[in-house]
């Protein structure tokens, strides 16, 4: 059995949505999976169920069909009060939470719990109220996985505070755009902050420049900025491709897509989230 110490956690962060946090959190955990590591996915990012659905998986309110499966156990449970008596008395508690994935990671879905769950939190006492997920990763996940990829919210709400105690580690997809630059130095300031109120070591271990095209000299200009600003943790840049949404659609990432379907584009798409993984595999290693 693992120790817990040995799990890596990451979480895809930025307060903005439509950047590629999901997308991201996606095609790393395919990466990390095809590198060997043993990947949980877990979706915090509210009710849409991005990630549920980028894997081809549909999420159905009552029971099980074969149009899709239902949540037996769900992920807004770590944050109630019932929380600790269900993992005690549960034995499959985690099997029952997670799904399984065609590329290889699991998943756990979002549910519509999670936005009660953020007001609830409001309630719990400050010393527990951002330790709640660390907790269940201490207790449930570390034991059978090695990487545990959280896709948070794009705002600062309580969940996502959660996220990013648990994870420590910040991985920050930015596409180009006006106010991009700024929306960097917020999240500097922002983890910083976070990192003090919650006495944790948050850092970004990786700034992924996202939906980059070289016909844009906006895309250009933006990725110059990001290598002077970050050139320790900034990321190959993820080409702008068709490839991506097409291929969510049909409920699978690039790497589960063969050469011949893909634009050159998505190619280098693909091999700019493989590189990114490694790079930030490595990271977590050293730190
Ligand atoms: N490299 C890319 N090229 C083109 N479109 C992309 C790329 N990455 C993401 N997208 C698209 O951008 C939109 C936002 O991405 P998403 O990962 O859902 O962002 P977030 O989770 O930050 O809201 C989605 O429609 C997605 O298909
Ligand atoms: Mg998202």
């Amino acid at each position: 059995m693992m120790t817990s110490s040995e799990i890596k956690r990451i979480a895809t962060y930025v307060e903005k949505g439509g950047v590629g946090k999901t997308t991201s959190a996606a095609h790393i955990a395919v990466a990390a999976h095809n590198r060997g590591h043993e990947v949980l996915l877990v979706d915090l990012a509210g009710t849409q169920n991005d990630l549920a659905t980028h894997f081809g998986l549909s999420i159905v309110d009552e029971e099980a069909t074969d149009d899709g499966v239902s949540i037996d156990a769900p992920i807004s449970a770590v944050f109630g009060d019932d929380w600790a008596f269900l993992r005690d008395n549960i034995d499959d508690l985690l099997d029952r939470m997670t799904f399984p994935t065609d590329e290889g990671p699991d998943l756990i879905p979002a549910d519509p719990g999670l936005g009660g769950a953020d007001n609830n939190l409001a309630n719990v006492p400050l010393e527990e109220r951002y330790q709640k997920l660390d907790g269940f990763v201490e207790d449930l996940v570390a034991d059978k996985y090695d990487l545990v990829i959280f896709d948070l919210p794009g705002k600062e709400d309580n969940i996502a505070l959660n996220g990013l105690f648990a994870a420590r580690n910040v991985v920050a997809p930015l596409k180009p755009g006006a106010f991009e630059r700024d929306q960097l130095q917020k999240l500097d300031a922002t983890l910083e902050e976070i990192s003090a109120d919650l006495d944790v070591d948050l850092g970004l271990a990786l700034i992924i420049p996202t939906i980059i095209s070289s016909q844009e000299t906006l895309s250009e200009s933006f990725v110059e900025y990001v290598t002077e600003e970050y050139p320790e943790i900034v990321g190959e840049p993820v080409t702008k491709t068709a490839d991506i949404g097409n291929n969510q659609n049909a409920g699978r990432t690039l790497f589960a897509v063969p050469d011949d379907e893909l634009y050159a584009t998505g190619k280098r798409a693909r091999e700019a989230y493989s590189a990114n993984t490694e790079q930030l595999l490595s990271r977590l290693t050293d730190r």
